[in-house]
């Protein structure tokens, strides 16, 4: 029997283990990723204790039951050690939390994002714009800040060389190598084509987006905003664009009545062309809509050239129809008693405090626009 295990030496091994166990142990203090170390090290499928277990297949079957029985009650002293401490150690870390947190029940809640951040002036307006025309069944349409010559003055009967065109202040690209220059919009009127050109009518459609002009004072800034209007069907007439903008006028300002007036203007895309102004009343800053015995101009518009329905691919012999464009920035300006439009775009948090809106009061007519 030269292969029988050598008993002496592997109750002394037993024994060993224990011990180093217990030194490990000990050494292991309140550290949670020592213990676990530890635990793979002793109990883990290749750990010591499960190494001492091999021998037991060398016994015969009374060596077997009795060292069997030493190596498992090692075993499970161990596991229990370790839970024990485990259990001591998470007890330890709730001691310390329930001393060092500490929670106020009388603090003042914080407010969340939702609350403390604010719609910018110009989105509500744009907002509200939009929810007003939507309700008399206005589409939105869209189109590109970079335009071509064509879209931005061409195909809006600005002639080549017509002091129009000098009014607009226009930010111009480098030309391209077949010397086009391309340019940011001056107006939203560009979408006027390129609905109409897309599509059949009648039409019926705002367009609110920016626009860039090369100005800038107290009432001017380089990039602004504009929102056009177009109705074009067979019968349209000026009374149409009248009504429109008198409902538009007295939803947005929030007022019973407005009146307007229109004055004779010039644009190469409308004809007639007319600029409108509301009654108002000055009061020392403050500038009140629907009464008074002033007047502001608000926007421009007027009934479509023929030659504009004509380069958008429309017939101007069978479709007829109005448009009108203005500030959004001059809205809200009015609307909101906001003096210098260059706050708009200086991202001054107290401003935006005291200017902007709650974000979850979204403008609808239904539910007021600006409350
Ligand atoms: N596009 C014109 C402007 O920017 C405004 C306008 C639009 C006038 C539509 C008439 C009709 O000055």
């Amino acid at each position: 029997m030269t292969d029988s295990p050598d008993l002496e030496n592997i109750s002394l091994q037993i024994q060993q283990a224990r011990a180093k166990f217990e030194g490990q142990l000990d050494s292991v203090g309140t550290d949670s990723v020592a213990l676990e170390s530890l635990r793979v090290l002793a109990l883990g499928k290749t750990g010591y204790i499960n190494e001492l277990a091999k021998q037991l297949g060398k016994m015969n079957a009374e060596d077997r039951s009795k060292f069997g029985s030493l190596i498992n009650a090692l075993k499970q002293d161990a596991t229990w050690r370790i839970a024990e401490r485990k259990q001591s150690i998470e007890g330890i870390r709730i001691k310390q939390r329930l001393a060092n947190e500490r929670i106020d029940v009388t603090a003042p809640v914080r407010a969340s994002a939702l609350e403390t951040g604010r719609i910018h002036p110009l989105s509500q307006v744009w907002d509200e714009v939009v929810a007003i025309f939507a309700d008399m069944g206005f589409a939105v349409e869209q189109g590109p800040d970079i335009e071509t010559d064509h879209y931005n003055f061409g195909a809006l009967n600005f002639p080549e060389g017509h002091p129009a065109r000098e009014m607009h202040d226009t930010f111009y690209f480098e030309p391209d190598a077949s010397g086009a220059r391309k340019l940011l919009r001056t107006h939203t009127s560009p979408v006027q084509v390129r609905t109409m050109e897309a599509g059949e009518p009648p039409f019926r459609f705002i367009c609110p987006g920016r626009t860039y002009r090369c100005d800038s004072d107290q009432t001017h800034t380089p990039q602004f905003h504009q929102i056009e209007g177009l109705v074009v069907d067979e019968t349209t007439h000026l009374g149409h664009l009248k009504w429109t903008l008198e409902e538009f006028l007295r939803a947005f300002f929030e007022v019973e009545g407005v009146e307007l007036r229109m004055r004779p203007s010039f644009f190469p895309f409308t004809e007639p062309s007319m600029e409108v102004d509301v009654r108002c009343a000055r009061l020392g800053n403050e500038i009140r809509i629907g009464e008074g015995d002033d007047w502001l101009e608000i926007l421009g518009c007027g009934m479509v050239h023929p030659n504009v329905l004509r380069s958008s691919g429309i017939d101007p012999e069978k479709y007829q129809g109005f448009a009108f464009g203005m500030g959004i920035d001059r809205l809200a300006m009015l609307k909101y008693g906001i003096p210098d439009l260059r706050a708009f775009f200086e991202s001054d948090l107290r401003w935006l405090k005291h200017y902007g809106f709650a974000a979850l009061d979204v403008p609808t007519l239904a539910g007021g626009l600006s409350s």
